[in-house]
């Protein structure tokens, strides 16, 4: 990575060095692993804002351009002409694949959609109101504990064992989380249905009648797995890649990915953001919202708005929108009261100043969740569908991680401000 080029930082009398490397896309990154050695002190970066935590060639995100590459392509080709599975291949292995490798690797995803039989009693512990993101980090970390023979990370083969495993339980571990939920019986994958059908008929069926898959249904799914599969270093991934780095087995670290990914600021979001989009209700109390956001003094925020990266607008959510007016135009439903409020609060925002200023606008997350309950998704399976579909980008991450020889585990340091040495005094003298 050395480019020979470097920038100096003057500590006191003392020059420090620290060389510069320059990425294929993206700003130039400071090398500043010498400084507490050579300088005597820490960076310090809560947040991470302006902090690289690694090298990756899977995904990036131009914040200012609205631009998201996985392995160099734009999402908006690979949302609207490739599919969630040919994503995972592309996330996985770096190129898109042949008919021919296609083909195998959407078998053996397919060989692995179903739980050991035993899963079935782990999930009956829960209690039947359980949130279904509770279910799903317990049941993906209790895998640890089903599939031993893939757990060992230091067997390349156990971990291509692992990933497969994983991302093709996902859609039974959160649609059976959601049976559970409801108290319908839990229904099997089937071979013959391909990946987000599979999903949908696993929620929808019930053993007392035959269940159609509806084509238009299955590739919006497909389509919002797509947008959702990965993301550069966002909190979750980087929990994983965390996780990892102590060199727990895959099922921990995706469970770590999950649970961090349920916070309503991250992946919680999809869920806050349509119980938002209820409170508010109709179009006319948008500027009581829309100042209670602009409020330093309210904690309440614009769920769906916003982004650490993204500084011009979310690529992901201008698909999502397109995708919202036609899965409803398709299912007939064209006076959804949550759509309405959602593009006027978008309109409204947008034409703010402070939104202008402050370079929030839509995410992701805005728009997902109206396509999801038209389905017939309710608002908790939200986040379960987002774990569900980042499950690969997690995965990737963490095997490049596994895969470069330089990583160590990862340990930051701080910016002490507590009590210095003080001798301890026995409770009759306090
Ligand atoms: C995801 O990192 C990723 O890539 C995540 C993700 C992925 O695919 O993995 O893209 C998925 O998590 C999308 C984001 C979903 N979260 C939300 O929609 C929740 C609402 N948004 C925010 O909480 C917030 O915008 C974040 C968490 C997304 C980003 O927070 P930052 O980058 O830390 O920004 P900040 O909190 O420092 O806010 C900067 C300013 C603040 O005002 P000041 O203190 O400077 O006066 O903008 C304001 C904030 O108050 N602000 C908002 C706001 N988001 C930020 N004000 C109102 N509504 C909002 N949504």
């Amino acid at each position: 990575m050395a480019d020979n080029k470097s920038a100096t930082l003057r500590l006191g009398d003392k020059d420090i060095d620290l060389p510069i490397y320059s990425p294929t896309a993206g700003p130039d990154v400071v090398d500043i692993r010498k400084l507490y050695a050579e300088g005597g002190v820490f960076t310090y970066d809560p947040g991470f804002t302006s902090t690289a935590s690694c090298d990756s060639t899977i995904t990036f995100i131009d914040g200012d351009k609205g631009e998201l590459l996985h392995r160099g392509y734009p999402i908006d080709q690979l949302a609207g002409k490739s599919h969630y599975l040919e994503v995972c291949y592309l996330l996985l292995y770096g190129e898109l694949p042949t008919g021919a490798e296609l083909e195998d690797f959407e078998a053996r995803v397919t060989g692995h959609t179903m739980l050991h039989e035993q899963m079935t009693f782990f999930f009956r512990g829960f209690r039947r109101d359980a949130h279904p993101m509770a279910i799903m980090v317990g049941v993906v970390g209790a895998m640890s504990a089903f599939y031993h023979d893939s757990t060992d990370i230091a067997d390349p083969w156990q971990r291509e064992v692992a990933s497969i495993r994983l991302i093709a339980k996902m859609p039974t571990i959160a649609a059976w989380a959601y049976k559970f939920w409801i108290g319908q019986p839990f229904i099997y994958p089937r071979n013959d249905l391909d990946y987000a059908g599979n999903f949908l008929r696993m929620c929808f069926a019930v053993p007392a009648e035959e269940y159609e898959v509806n084509p238009i249904l299955s590739r919006a799914m497909d389509r919002i797995f797509t947008l959702h599969a990965d993301h550069e270093q966002n909190a979750s991934t980087s929990t994983v890649r965390l996780a990892s780095s102590s060199g727990a087995n895959p099922f921990a670290c995706i469970a770590a990915g999950i649970a961090c990914l349920w916070g309503p600021a991250h992946g919680g979001a999809n869920q806050a953001c349509l119980e938002m989009l209820e409170e508010i209700g109709t179009v006319d109390r948008i500027p009581e919202f829309i100042a209670r956001a602009k409020d330093r003094d309210d904690p309440f925020r614009l769920m769906g708005f916003g982004h650490r990266v993204y500084k011009n607008f979310d690529p992901r959510a201008t698909v999502m929108k397109q995708s919202a007016d036609e899965v409803l135009d398709l299912l007939g439903i064209d006076d959804n009261p949550k759509l309405q409020v959602a593009k006027e609060l978008e309109k409204v925002a947008l034409a703010d100043p402070y939104f202008a200023e402050k370079k929030l606008f839509p995410n992701v997350d805005f728009y997902s969740g109206i396509i999801l309950e038209a389905m017939g998704f309710p608002t908790s399976m939200f986040t379960p569908i987002f774990a569900l579909s980042r499950t690969v980008g997690w995965i990737s991450q963490w095997k490049e991680q596994l895969d470069d020889p330089e990583h160590k585990i990862g340990r930051p340091r701080q910016l002490y401000q507590g009590a210095t040495l003080r001798d301890y005094v026995d409770v009759e003298d306090r």
